[in-house]
């Protein structure tokens, strides 16, 4: 038997592996636009057990497995035992002996890695204090599909070096683009991501400087879940970080702008960018969808 593959972060993945992955995304975002059946893991089932709120990738996952002919549940410390202290090891030896995939979305990136350790099935991470590799796979899909491989390319991330900035770290390696990161002072990426990924990063704070030329300005929130009690501090530490249009402005003429969502217009991004028509943010969005199914596919044996 070929050994369990997981999804922690994307670096468990070759970029043969996830250059398939994002064209087989594709295929899944035609398949469903042109009404085409594709039920590919019929009687699969996916645990989903998600730790903090969730809109697009509790939906995107519940909907792609039943798109492909599967079941989705949904889990939540609150209902289930891990809330009252079972531990995560029982927990993931107990609900890998019933279901194919478990996706996790956990506030400590040890969680996941602890699941892996004693999953019997593949275990996706679905968002950690540290990474968000599925954010990734939808944002490459989403660039291939209006500006073609992205390799060469250069990315501007403005704001906190946070999860999905690491998994952008993540995708810079794997995929080949420059990424270029503006953060405010004790903000910056892991040094460590950066080091084990072996990316083409800089890391600098003018948000000017990042964007110049870019190919492609993301930003995202600058409090993230688990960090409320720090708003009022981090609001007032990204001053002069908002992505408008006039940073926009610096960019490449044709510079797309990505944001994972949920978004606070007036804070990291300005109305007129997101709404705007450089922003891709819906088909961004979308993509989860796709993507993951994608995912599911590469991962859930049959
Ligand atoms: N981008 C993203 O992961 O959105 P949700 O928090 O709504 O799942
Ligand atoms: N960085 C954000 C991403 C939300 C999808 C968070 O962790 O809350």
């Amino acid at each position: 038997m070929s050994p369990i593959r997981h999804c922690l972060s994307l670096l468990d993945f070759t970029t043969p592996e996830l250059v398939g992955l994002l064209q087989r995304a594709g295929e899944f975002r035609r398949m469903r636009r042109q009404g085409e059946a594709h039920v590919l893991l019929p009687q699969k089932t996916l645990g989903m057990l998600f730790e903090k709120a969730s809109t697009r990738t509790r939906v995107s996952f519940e909907a792609g497995m039943a798109q492909l002919g599967g079941s989705a549940l949904f889990l939540s410390p609150r209902d289930t035992q891990l809330g009252r202290g079972e531990p995560v090891a029982d927990t993931a030896r107990v609900l890998s002996s019933m279901v194919d995939a478990i996706m996790i979305r956990a506030h400590e990136h040890r969680t996941v890695e602890i699941f892996a350790e004693h999953s019997a099935v593949p275990v996706i991470n679905a968002l950690t204090d540290r990474f968000h590799p599925c954010q990734l796979l939808a944002d490459m899909q989403t660039w291939l599909e209006h500006r073609g491989p992205i390799e060469g390319r250069t990315v501007a991330w403005i704001g906190d070096g946070n999860n999905v900035c690491h998994s952008y770290i993540n995708a810079a390696a794997r995929l080949g683009f420059s990424l270029r990161i503006a953060t405010p002072a004790g903000y910056e990426p892991d040094p460590g991501v950066i080091e084990a990924a072996g990316a083409e990063v800089s890391v600098l704070r003018a948000p000017a400087e990042a964007v110049t030329g870019a190919d492609l300005v993301v930003t995202d929130v600058w409090t993230s879940m688990g960090q409320e009690d720090e708003n009022a501090r981090r609001l007032k530490d990204f001053a002069g970080y908002q992505v408008d249009q006039t940073l926009m402005n610096q960019a490449a003429p044709d510079a797309l702008f990505m944001h994972c969502l949920p978004a606070h217009r007036g804070e990291e991004v300005s109305a007129e960018v997101i709404d705007g028509p450089q922003s891709v943010v819906w088909d961004e969005a979308e993509n989860r969808l796709h993507a993951q199914k994608a995912l599911l596919e590469f991962l859930i044996p049959r």
